[in-house]
């Protein structure tokens, strides 16, 4: 099964047959949607929303936790997750499709950001934070559906919201030579990979921030307006990459865990 989370403009995929919903439960409490179940070119997907069904959930609110727990519950093993940024870099320009390939964490600390914990100690890698494979896939996806100016890597800095950035902090993330930012991608691929999921991002650029001296400051109108015309193209790229993603793949994300927890197990303390 492959997941795919919906962010700012994306709230339903509009691709899928046989639709079912699915109100799933978990131990971190309701995910930030029901779960929509289809098929996409004879591929199983499970969409959810993020920000929650008529955009509820600010991106400190999105309960990460549950949202992953529910996907890897559904037996969802590779998530898409989309979303709308503003571009740090002159040639990004509101339009372009980006699947970055690292995070700088600006998040304040205050969003739940691991499974472990209680007793049970593991410490991932997030030396990659995103799948290699997925990203590959996302962008012969984008390649494919006439998308060949998507962006290969990227640095995404993910601030705490919801207010956008000053434009001194704006310089800043340049000045560090970072290239896109966003307010979700922390800790939801950190939880991707503690729960062994494939994760890719497909970011859509749909501002220049705050820092273009011929630019407007950023939105949330603009953000809104842009987005409009991105969720189409992100549509053709999900079609797209459905095709591609091999779910028997023995990828390194399924073994993320294997070394990590430090925990004695009780045949170790004895
Ligand atoms: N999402 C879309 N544009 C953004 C921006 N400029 N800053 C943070 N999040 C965004």
């Amino acid at each position: 099964m492959i997941g795919v989370i919906g962010g700012s403009g994306l709230y339903d995929l509009d691709l899928l047959d046989g639709v079912e919903t699915v109100r799933v439960k978990t131990p971190y409490g309701p995910p930030s949607s029901d779960i929509t179940l289809g098929t996409l070119h004879g591929r199983r997907v499970a969409f959810l929303a993020r920000h929650g069904a008529g955009h509820r959930l600010t991106p400190t609110e999105v309960p990460s936790r549950a949202n992953v727990y529910a996907l890897r519950r559904l037996g969802v093993r590779h998530v898409l997750a989309v979303s709308a940024v503003g571009s740090l870099v002159d040639g990004y320009a509101p339009g372009r499709l980006v699947v970055p390939d690292q995070i700088v964490d600006r998040t304040k600390g205050v969003r739940p950001a691991t499974f472990f914990g209680d007793g049970l100690v593991a410490h991932v890698s997030m030396a990659a934070p995103f799948c290699p494979r997925l990203r590959a896939d996302l962008l012969a996806a984008a390649k494919s559906s006439g998308h060949d100016d998507a962006i290969d890597g990227a640095t995404y800095c993910c601030i705490e919201g919801p207010q956008f950035s000053t434009r001194a902090e704006s310089h800043l993330y340049r000045s560090w030579g970072l290239h896109i930012i966003g307010m979700t991608a922390v800790p939801e691929a950190a939880l991707a990979r503690e729960a062994q999921l494939c994760y890719a991002g497909l970011a859509l650029v749909t501002d220049y921030d705050c820092w273009h001296e011929s630019e407007e400051p950023v939105t949330a109108d603009m953000v809104a307006q842009t987005m409009r015309s991105n969720v189409i193209a992100a549509r053709e790229v999900l079609a797209d990459v459905v095709t591609r993603i091999d779910d028997a793949a023995d990828c390194g994300c399924r073994h993320a865990v294997d070394g990590a927890v430090l925990t004695a197990t009780p045949e170790a303390r004895r």
